[in-house]
């Protein structure tokens, strides 16, 4: 069983390009678990609580729940249009989630690991972060640059400090615990430098959850948060559930909320005496001429808009346009470092990979055989090739060593060492001016290397992988990775439907 998560979005504004690459690598993950047969629950949601929702509400005028309502169903409806297919979908603001909160911040008072203080300090609403003066830069944010409030008020702390110590010994022994390893030498470096307990409710903001056995306090709006991991799954709520998925396997996130998940996170989960999360998987920015992409910031790219330039551009049907979007957020997106994203580089990927490479592949091949009249894949005549086979295999292997190690972007680029392999192959063996045997031999070999290829992309384009494969009568049903990438089980004679409309055409 397989439990992966991305973070849960504030609802200060719409998804933009960032957001959708973190959930697109967590969709191309859990896809891939479950073609590998694994039964999986992929979660994703919004973070609807905080002083900064409660403002945004109140300078628009409506109810914070009503800005929630309406931001929330926003994010469901883009995760649709990109073909997120996640299990359930968490809203802070539900009861279901509400509840659980409140009997894990008394059940922390209970265990004696919260304590009631006096906070005084700065406080970005942005990140929904307290900062030391000396983190500040010129008295702003570090990260957004905006003026912080300065606060002055009774809280509840978590004694984050009492677990320095379990958190160094658990992160020497779970090297993979965070991915990759220069963020996992980063998370030590910060757990070493000293935790110092940390305000986990406010008195001064409303929109929030309110403490039970306190109610003028609401729960500090990140531990609110987090619990959504532990509150979608049936914790405190639904034993059976609970134990079937916990812990999750994978949590997605990128660089910003790193300390959060990687220190503050286990932490609490080790006072809730729960196992801690597989791995916490790290990206890096998506940037924008070489500034991060950010609401705040105002420079974000809206995914929905970038596919429908694309399909304007190229007549493609939308769902082809998404599938492209999700190719060039796997492909270039900020997997290991930061990126600069520009409409430019998103077109050239199509061009190039998706036009040049794949689409080309499957036309040249089909349209040979529409000329050549063949309507059936062609009999290899007992000459399968071994070398055709090997090098395919190698490609194959190294694409779920790369899943295991959770790069993405690396499975992919062996799905495009195959593209090019199958190139070259249809270059060499020249099946349009080859004798009769020697082509259909050929065509036999491409056609099952396309076959491949697509069952390969069904985790990244899952729309057009599953049209290429139904062309070629291939059922998508159940279809278990295991067994469907074994070499040369296409079979001779099994009728394709030619027909297929150019799914990545030359653009002009
Ligand atoms: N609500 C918190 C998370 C709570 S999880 C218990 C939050 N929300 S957020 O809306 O600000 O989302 C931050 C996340 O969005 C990042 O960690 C990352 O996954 C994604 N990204 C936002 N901007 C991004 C880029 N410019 N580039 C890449 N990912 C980006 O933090």
């Amino acid at each position: 069983m397989f439990y992966i998560t991305t973070p849960i979005y504030y609802v200060n504004a719409r998804p933009h390009l960032g957001t959708t690459y973190t959930t697109v690598i967590a969709d191309v993950i859990a896809r891939y678990y479950r073609l590998m047969g694994e039964d999986t629950f992929f979660l994703t949601g919004t973070d609807e609580h905080g002083i900064n929702i409660q403002r945004i509400a109140e300078s628009k005028q409506i109810t914070p729940q009503q800005h929630c309502d309406e931001i929330s169903s926003i994010f469901q409806e883009t995760w649709r249009k990109l073909g997120i297919q996640y299990d359930d979908f968490i809203r802070t603001s539900e009861d279901r989630h509400i509840k659980i909160v409140q009997k894990v911040f008394e059940s922390l008072l209970n265990k004696g690991v919260l304590y009631k203080g006096f906070y005084k300090g700065w406080y970005c609403p942005h990140c929904e972060s307290y900062y030391n003066f000396e983190e500040l830069e010129e008295a702003n944010c570090p990260v957004h640059q905006n003026k912080v409030d300065y606060l002055e008020e009774e809280t509840y702390f978590f004694s984050w400090s009492k677990y320095q110590e379990k958190l160094l010994e658990y992160y020497a022994n779970h090297p993979g615990f965070v991915v990759p390893e220069n963020r996992y030498r980063e998370i030590i470096s910060f757990v070493e430098r000293g935790l110092k307990d940390i305000s986990v409710s406010r008195t001064s903001v409303s929109w929030g959850i309110p403490v039970v056995s306190s109610p003028e306090h609401t729960v500090y709006v990140w531990l609110d948060a987090l619990l959504n991991y532990l509150s979608a799954v049936g914790f405190n709520s639904d034993g059976a559930l609970f134990s079937f998925w916990w812990p999750p396997g994978v949590q997605v996130m990128a660089k910003d909320i790193l300390r959060q998940h990687a220190a503050l996170w286990p932490a609490v989960l080790m006072a809730l005496d729960l196992p801690l999360p597989g791995h916490i998987m790290v990206h890096e920015y998506f940037l924008v001429t070489g500034s991060r992409m950010s609401k705040t910031r105002g420079n974000v790219f809206d995914p929905l808009v970038l596919i429908d330039e694309l399909s304007k551009l190229s007549g493609v049907d939308p769902q082809i346009s998404t599938d492209a979007l999700r190719y060039f957020l796997i492909k270039d997106g900020p997997e290991r470092n930061d990126s600069d994203f520009s409409f430019e580089s998103f077109i050239n990927r199509f061009k190039v990979d998706l036009a040049n490479d794949w689409g080309n592949l499957i036309n040249r091949t089909f349209g040979l055989m529409l000329r050549v009249g063949l309507n059936k894949v062609p009999d290899p005549d007992e000459l399968y090739d071994s070398e055709f086979k090997t090098e395919i295999q190698k490609y194959i292997k190294l694409y779920h060593q790369c899943f295991f190690q959770l790069s993405p972007k690396e499975a992919l680029n062996q799905i495009c060492a195959i593209l090019r392999f199958l190139n070259t192959y249809i270059d060499i063996h020249r099946p349009w001016s080859a004798e009769e045997k020697k082509r259909d031999n050929c065509l036999y070999h491409i056609l099952e290397g396309i076959r491949i290829v697509s069952i390969l992309m069904l985790p990244f384009m899952p729309f057009s992988s599953e049209l290429i494969l139904r062309s070629l009568n291939y059922c998508t049903d159940k279809l278990d990775l295991r067994t469907e990438t074994s070499l040369f089980k296409i079979k001779p004679h099994t009728p394709i439907f030619l027909n297929l409309p150019p799914l990545f055409p030359r653009l002009k």
